[in-house]
């Protein structure tokens, strides 16, 4: 039940512990190490010192490493499920799917180690480069600071730690308060499979003490955080000249246009809403439907919405539990409260049973109520009506975020006016926003982040170039 701290290879006991519960049941599940500014710094010292031999691994033993790791969690694949589930009350059948993600990550991350590769450069294009060999290289860049949000507590460290490895950097991780859990199976794993000693270590505690200790220090290269725009921004404000790849939140929008088979879209639909929980970065959060499908659709998806199954996360039933915490629970009602006074109508949900709130569909919504503009986080969707497809891409594009956007269309012209159009990192042509493999780059504009993942773009991310040029002239 009382966990350690894992720094330089050692599991390492805290002074002060604070109690994990479990989102669903409210019990206790385990003490998590607080770590102090010296433990955090013993982690910092742990991946700076063991940089240089971590760089030196060859491509085929960072992708050995990465290999072994895949095979332990297929061998543990239900255990990592539990322990997702339990520390984050998101229900079993998607923490499943969350772990095969995660293998599939860091199979992509085993791959792209053996494909880092700079290019050579036509030094005599320039007047002054002839007999010139130029090349590039992509080096490590050292010691990366991952912290990383609760809601994909395997898959999304697998997003910074596999590209990472791959790369050849040493790693200082600061998992979510609510998902330690998960993080600490990780170095259990990363240990049996043979990753050098100090090149991982997990530091669990108060954000500001290990965050703001991570973020200033001057042996850390490169920060790479999943979380909110303003904890986001702060660290950008605070990291000096680090690398900082920020991947923040968004309202994701869809736009519906008319002739379309809802009984094939709104699964789909549902799915991206309200699985775990609606706390998905790029959750279904804003439909726009054509005027003329939007009767039936609202209809029919009502309908779908209102056969999920509501309960305990660990059931293999269940298709949705609690949100993280009280407080989000409670700001989500409160929005949804706005919404009805601003003007819109509840169709479905509103209310909070113990403590899940129903999966809720809100319509006629405007566009300043906070469930439309905010990041929403929780399994809460709006459904309105636009006269057409123009419409849909002014609204969406009506947001200060922009991670991905979907459109269903039959019109091809249609569908690659609204790619053009559609500010946003991704767009998803006859598909929901939600859509994401893990080999895609993956990222926003405006306050949705600054970089993209999937793992060669991580990889570029987390390798500086270097340039040499020889100069072939006998001396
Ligand atoms: C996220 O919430 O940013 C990640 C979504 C995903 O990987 O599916």
């Amino acid at each position: 039940m009382r966990k350690k701290l894992y720094i330089n290879g050692e599991w390492t006991q805290s002074e002060q512990y604070a109690d994990l519960f479990s989102p669903y049941s409210e019990e206790k599940i385990a003490e998590i190490p607080q770590a102090s500014e010296e433990q955090v710094d013993a982690a910092i010292d742990a991946a700076y010192h063991n940089r240089e031999s971590m760089a030196k691994l060859t491509a085929y033993e960072k992708a050995k490493i990465l290999e072994n790791l895949v095979t332990l969690f297929k061998e543990n694949r239900i255990k990592a499920a539990q322990i997702i589930s339990l520390e984050s009350a998101k229900p079993l059948k998607f923490s499943l799917g969350e772990v095969d993600r995660t293998i599939e990550t860091y199979k992509f991350a085993a791959e792209e180690a053996k494909r880092i590769h700079g290019e050579m450069i036509p030094m005599d294009a320039a007047q002054n480069g002839g007999n010139r060999l130029g090349y590039t290289l992509r080096e490590p860049i050292g010691v990366v600071a991952a912290i990383t949000p609760f809601n994909f507590p395997m898959n999304l460290v697998a997003h910074k730690v596999g590209p990472a490895i791959a790369a050849g950097n040493t790693i200082v991780l600061k998992p979510a308060s609510q998902t330690p859990l998960s993080a600490f199976f990780l170095a259990e794993l990363l240990e049996e499979a043979g990753l050098p000693k100090g090149a991982f270590n997990v530091v669990t505690g108060s954000g500001r003490l290990v965050g703001d200790r991570l973020v200033t220090s001057d042996k850390v290269s490169m920060i790479t955080f999943t979380g909110s725009p303003e904890v986001g921004l702060g660290i950008r404000n605070k990291a000096g000249f680090k690398k900082v790849a920020l991947e923040l939140g968004s309202n994701a929008g869809l736009i519906i246009d008319e002739g379309m088979d809802l009984d094939k879209i709104i699964p789909k639909c549902v799915t991206g809403a309200f699985s775990n929980q609606g706390q998905v970065c790029i959750s279904l959060q804003r439909i726009y439907v054509h005027e003329n499908v939007l009767e039936t659709f609202t209809e029919k998806f009502k309908e779908a919405t209102e056969k999920l199954i509501l309960g305990d996360p660990l059931d293999e039933q269940t298709d949705l539990s609690a949100l993280i915490s009280r407080n989000d629970i409670e700001r989500a009602k409160a929005w949804i409260d706005e919404a009805i006074e601003e003007g819109g109508t509840v169709v479905t949900g509103g209310e909070i049973v113990k403590n899940i709130l129903l999966p809720t569909v809100i319509v006629d919504v405007k566009s300043h109520s906070k469930v439309s503009c905010q990041e929403v986080f929780a399994p809460i969707v709006t459904i309105n009506s636009i006269e057409n497809v123009e419409e849909g891409i002014r609204q969406i594009n009506d947001s200060k975020y922009g991670l991905q956007a979907g459109i269903f269309t039959k019109d091809i012209n249609t569908a690659l006016n609204a790619s053009k159009q559609l500010e946003v990192g991704g767009v998803m042509i006859n598909d929901i926003p939600t859509y994401r493999v893990d080999q895609m780059p993956y990222g926003g504009v405006k306050e949705s982040g600054n970089a993209r993942e999937g793992l060669k773009y991580t990889i570029e991310e987390m390798t500086e170039m270097k340039l040499v040029v020889w100069n072939q002239e006998q001396f």
